[in-house]
C-alpha cells in the first residue's frame, strides 16, 4: 500500500458516516478502487475503522468550528491534508492552507477547481503547497508557509500523518508551527499512544501494512509517549482525548466495550503560549 491510498481510505471512512463525521463532502473522493480495497481492512485490521475515523473528524470538526466562529474566520493550516474537506463546511472568512505530497496536492487541486466549478463545492480561498516533509528543514518549511498566512489566528492540523513520520521529522514539523504561530493558536494532532502497540489489533494493523508493503514507499511506524505533547517547547497541552471517549459522544449506538478492542487513537490540541 502507498501512503497516498491511506488518503483515500479515510476519505471513504468519513462518507460512510457523515451524520457522524460532519463531513459531507467526502463522498466526491469515493471511488472503486478504494471501495474494493476496504472489506480486506476491515476483515484483517478492525470493523469499526470507519467509525473511529468519522469521529476523529468530528473532534477537529468541532474544535476548528468553535475556534473560527470566535475569531471571525482565520486560516486552517493543514499538514498532510489528504482529501480533508474540512474548509467547505466552515464560513468563507476560513483561508486555507493544504500541505501534503506533490501527487496528492496536484490532484487534490485539479479536482477540487473542477468541482467549484460544476458548484459541487462552494467557494474558498485554498492555497496548495507540495513538500515531503522528510526532505525539507524547519527553515525551508517556514519560508514556504510564512508568505501564505494572510488571516491570523491560525488552526494546525496535523491528522493521521504522525504514523508516518519518524520522531526527528516530528520534531522538526513542532519547531516550524512554533514559527508560523502566535499565541493563543492552536494545533490539533493525533497520535497512537505506544501502549496501543501491545494489542492485538494493533499487531494485525501492522501485519496489513508489511504484507502489503510497497518498497518505494517505506514508513516509520511512529506512536509518541503521552508526555510528549505536555512538553513541546512553546506550546501547552489544552485538551486531549481518544476516540473510544468520544464514541459515547457522538455514536452510542456503537457497542466498544474496551479501548484495547479498536484501533484507538488518541487526539490533542495545544496552545501557543505567550
Ligand atoms: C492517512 S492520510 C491522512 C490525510 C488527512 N490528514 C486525513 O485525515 O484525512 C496521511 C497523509 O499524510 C501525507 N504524508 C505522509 N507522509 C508525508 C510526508 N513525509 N510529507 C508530506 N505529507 C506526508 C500523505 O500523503 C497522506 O495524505
Amino acid at each position: 500500500m502507498q501512503i497516498h491510498e491511506t488518503a483515500f481510505i479515510v476519505s471513504t471512512y468519513r462518507s460512510y458516516h457523515e451524520n457522524v463525521s460532519k463531513d459531507i463532502y467526502a463522498k466526491l473522493w469515493n471511488n472503486p478502487e478504494t471501495e474494493a480495497l476496504i472489506p480486506s481492512i476491515t476483515d484483517s485490521i478492525s470493523k469499526d475503522e470507519a467509525i473511529l475515523h468519522s469521529l476523529r473528524n468530528r473532534f477537529f470538526y468541532e474544535r476548528m468550528r468553535s475556534f473560527f466562529e470566535k475569531h471571525n474566520g482565520g486560516t486552517l493550516i493543514n499538514f498532510g491534508s489528504g482529501f480533508s474537506m474540512y474548509q467547505f463546511s466552515f464560513d468563507d472568512s476560513v483561508s486555507t492552507i493544504e500541505i501534503d505530497k506533490k501527487d496528492i496536492i496536484d490532484y487534490k487541486k485539479e479536482k477540487v477547481d473542477h468541482w467549484t466549478k460544476e458548484g459541487k463545492l462552494p467557494p474558498r480561498d485554498v492555497r496548495y503547497v507540495a513538500v515531503d516533509f522528510n526532505q525539507n528543514t524547519t527553515e525551508k518549511i517556514v519560508e514556504i508557509l510564512q508568505p501564505l498566512i494572510n488571516k491570523e489566528p491560525t488552526f494546525i492540523l496535523i491528522e493521521g500523518v504522525f504514523f508516518f513520520l519518524d520522531r526527528k521529522t516530528t520534531n522538526t514539523l513542532f519547531q516550524v508551527f512554533k514559527k508560523l504561530q502566535k499565541p493563543g493558536d492552536l494545533v490539533g494532532c493525533v497520535t497512537y499512544l505506544p501502549e496501543v502497540e501491545d494489542t492485538p489489533v494493533y499487531h494485525r494493523l501492522l501485519h496489513y501494512f508489511d504484507s502489503n508493503n510497497d518498497t518505494n514507499d517505506s514508513f516509520s511506524h511512529q506512536t509518541i509517549e503521552h508526555s510528549y505533547f505536555q512538553n513541546i517547547d512553546g506550546y501547552s497541552l489544552q485538551e486531549n482525548t481518544d476516540e473510544f471517549e468520544l464514541s459515547k459522544i457522538y455514536a452510542s449506538n456503537i457497542e466498544i466495550t474496551d479501548k484495547s478492542d479498536i484501533l484507538n487513537e488518541t487526539m490533542y490540541v495545544l496552545e501557543r503560549k505567550a
